[in-house]
């Protein structure tokens, strides 16, 4: 399978005045063509900062500090910021979690993504207009022609996110990168946009990178996933086989906390401890504070994610000793939720 990018090594520090936070430390993943690909971890686990990072738009005080993103047989890390910028507009895109970021309130929704075509494409303005109101309908917008002339504030939550996804699409990118879609609506309306993107995915032919904190978003939608904690690759594995058999502690523990099926609220367990000091991170694993099965070994050296099954690359230097009981503390997990 060919991949459409990969990322070696890549490290983001943001330079603060409490010291050098290491959010992204040295990560690596493949994404192949044609496949959704997931990255999860709970928060500050560092996949904005991934996006943010491929995209070059990582904010001060932040800079990359170390490694590659090859796209198209190049590192666009070595790219300029007016090569970065058309790529942007041309390639790869983000969508962001929060639509107020990329929608401007005291501008019409429709002239906003009229102006992002403009900008990309030699259209005149009335081109512009009618390729914005296709998407608009594309995105499931009612009276999308009227709807063009409204301001961000005239939309419901829903619809904004579907318009931020909309501007995200309108450069037609080959990859787009949705960062946490659906975490701020409510289940149903959760349902209808991932819905949407899998149809966008299929209608505009693009890589879909899909990024969240949620399991159940990633089972929905991905066939392979990255799981990060703490700014470093966990594992990376086709999504089956890591609901079946994790290679990792920290993704057994995800998995555990998933909700119940059909959107029920119900957070059955919580890792215990929380995310890591990212200016003073643990030594070794950065798990190994919270891990059950942590041993000397995992405090010494930072591990890099190694293939430990077919297509499945996990971090955990402990995993062909500690396998059968992390299956086994899995499968008894589940059949407590199931009874509950
Ligand atoms: N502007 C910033 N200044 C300092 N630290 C930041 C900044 N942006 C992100 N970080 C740090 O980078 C880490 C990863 O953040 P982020 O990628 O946003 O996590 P996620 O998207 O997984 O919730 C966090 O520890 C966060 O505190
Ligand atoms: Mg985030």
């Amino acid at each position: 399978m060919a991949n459409i990018m990969e990322i070696e090594n890549l490290k983001t520090y943001f330079y603060t005045e409490a010291g050098v936070v290491k959010a992204l430390d040295g990560i690596s993943f493949n994404i192949e063509e044609d496949v959704t690909h997931g990255l999860v971890g709970e928060s500050g686990s560092g996949k904005t900062v991934t996006a943010l990072s491929v995209l070059g738009i990582v904010p001060n005080p932040g800079r990359i500090v170390d490694g590659r993103v090859i796209f198209e047989g190049e590192n666009l890390l070595e790219k300029s910021d007016k090569e970065m910028q058309k790529l942007r507009g041309d390639k790869i895109a983000i969508s962001f979690q929060d639509p107020s970021t990329s929608l401007n309130p005291v501008f019409t929704v429709g002239s906003q993504i009229a102006e992002v075509i403009m900008r990309h494409q030699d259209v005149t303005k009335e081109e512009a207009k009618q390729a914005v109101i296709e998407i608009m309908e594309a995105v499931r917008i009612p009276e999308a022609e009227q709807r063009y002339y409204e301001y961000p504030h005239q939309f419901s939550t829903g619809m904004r996110q579907r318009m931020a996804i909309a501007r995200s699409l309108s450069a037609r990118p080959d990859i787009l990168f949705a960062d946490e879609p659906t975490t701020a609506l409510d289940v149903t309306i959760e349902a209808q946009v991932l819905n949407l993107m899998q149809e966008l995915q299929d209608k505009f032919g693009m890589d879909l990178v899909m990024i969240t904190h949620d399991m159940g978003v990633i089972a929905e939608m991905c066939k392979r996933v990255t799981v990060l904690y703490a700014g470093r690759v966990c594992e990376t594995a086709n999504v089956d086989s890591v609901f079946h058999e994790p290679k990792h502690p920290y993704t057994q523990a995800l998995l555990t906390s998933v909700p119940s099926v059909l959107g029920k609220i119900k957070r059955l367990s919580v890792i215990p401890g929380t995310i890591p000091d990212l200016i003073h991170p643990p030594s070794g694993c950065r798990f190994h504070p919270r891990c059950a099965f942590a041993k000397d070994v995992c405090k010494k050296e930072m591990p890099d994610a190694v293939e430990v099954a077919k297509g499945h690359e996990s971090a955990c230097v402990r995993i062909d000793e500690i396998n059968d009981e992390l299956q086994a503390r899995l499968k008894k997990a589940r059949e407590e939720q199931a009874s509950d």
